[in-house]
């Protein structure tokens, strides 16, 4: 059995917001540098505040992999992030997700062994080793980019994903592609790809759901993935935009369905997202189609532009939601006495497979 923390967590949502804030300020002075706080773009604003270096995945990805001095890396995010910063920092690092039950849906929709059981299907057509290269959204468990490793594939985030499309195609013919087919679909379109060969494959179904034509004609395998936030973004929220505001750019994470990327001015990571606007003239007018926090914050930060959430209902990442002011002050308190609480520990064997798929996506962008 393990020993309970010292700090006990369920207390900590018995304060106040300025208390709590201000113990999470006291641990955080005194960790110093031992502890690096990382925060993705969609956490809650009462703790992105608290995150030394904030970022996209593939920035997260990188500042993770500069191995600092700290000894421990909290990341505020979703758990593949942790997982991903836990195979790139040092030895000596120790990686902690505030809560444990901040996943992220869409990596949940890939699993290694359906996954394995979709390459075993297609190896009865076609020889998979040399003729598709698998490659895996950043936002799928470690044991998927362990796979991608193992099969002379890669990772991509939703920064790089044309890149890393183009370097798999220069390695063979085919790619299979998960978990998100929207961002595969948006990726492969704006490579010139024609639709009728993207194909999608329906883990659930006989060989995918596909006949022998389909996938000898495809050039890219979709697994049927999806984000549940950014799939409520809809075509005609961006024809409404551009009815009522004159002038107005959409601009949308390409997570979002290729009906709607399509009627967009542009697509980007959620740091691209927020470069293009901050970059833009005073005056200018957006209509932003990713989730409600980094929307809100954009508003906030830069009055002398007009900002909309494109979507009329809130679309929030529920689960990245779930880290907390009481989650943080929890794992600091406890770090203060030498406590870790919520590790993320890789399994060996498969974070050096799935660091070699990381570091062909890194190399290549
Ligand atoms: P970014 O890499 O653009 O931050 O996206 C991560 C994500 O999960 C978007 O839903
Ligand atoms: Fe996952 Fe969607 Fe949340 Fe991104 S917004 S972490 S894809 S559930």
């Amino acid at each position: 059995m393990t020993a309970s923390p010292p700090v006990a967590l369920d207390p900590l949502y018995q304060l106040a917001d300025p208390v709590l804030e201000a113990r999470i300020q006291a641990a955080k002075e005194s960790l110093g540098e031992r502890c690096l706080i990382l925060g993705h773009h969609y956490q809650r604003e009462e703790v992105y505040r608290f995150a030394d270096l904030t970022g996209d995945s593939l920035k997260l990805s990188r500042l993770a992999s500069q191995r600092s001095k700290a000894q421990y890396i909290i990341f505020c995010g979703v758990h593949f992030m942790a997982e991903v910063a836990d195979i790139l920092s040092g030895p000596e690092q120790t990686v902690i997700l505030p809560d444990l039950a901040a996943g992220c849906s869409m990596a949940d929709m890939a699993d290694l062994p359906n996954v394995e059981q979709a390459w075993r299907t297609l190896g009865k057509q076609l020889d998979c080793e040399t003729r598709i290269t698998p490659l895996t959204y950043v936002n799928s468990t470690a044991d998927l980019k362990a796979f991608c490793g193992d099969h002379g594939g890669s990772v991509c985030t939703s920064s790089n994903a044309e890149k890393v499309l183009q370097w798999a195609f220069s390695q063979r013919e085919k790619v299979l592609f998960f978990p998100d087919q929207h961002l595969g679909r948006n990726s492969g379109f704006r490579l010139g790809i024609p639709l009728e060969e993207m194909v999608l494959w329906q883990p659930t179904l006989p060989n995918g759901g596909l006949s022998a034509e389909q996938i000898e004609r495809a050039r890219i395998i979709l697994w049927e993935g999806f984000c549940s936030v950014h799939t409520l973004f809809q075509p005609a929220h961006a024809d409404l935009f551009r009815q009522r505001v004159p002038g107005i750019q959409v601009i949308v994470h390409p997570e979002c369905t290729l009906e709607l990327c399509q009627k967009a001015d542009f697509l980007g990571s959620t740091e691209q997202i927020q470069d293009r606007v901050r970059n833009a003239p005073a005056g200018s007018k957006w209509a932003i189609g990713t989730e409600l926090n980094l929307v809100n914050r954009l508003k906030k930060e830069m009055p002398d532009k007009e900002i909309h959430f494109l979507c009329p209902i809130v679309c929030l990442c529920s689960t990245m939601f779930r880290i907390d002011l009481p989650h943080l002050c929890w794992v600091l308190e406890n770090l203060l006495q030498d406590y870790v609480v919520n590790p993320i520990r890789v399994p060996p064997r498969e974070a050096a497979a799935a660091k070699m798929a990381l570091e062909r996506m890194l190399s290549v962008v």
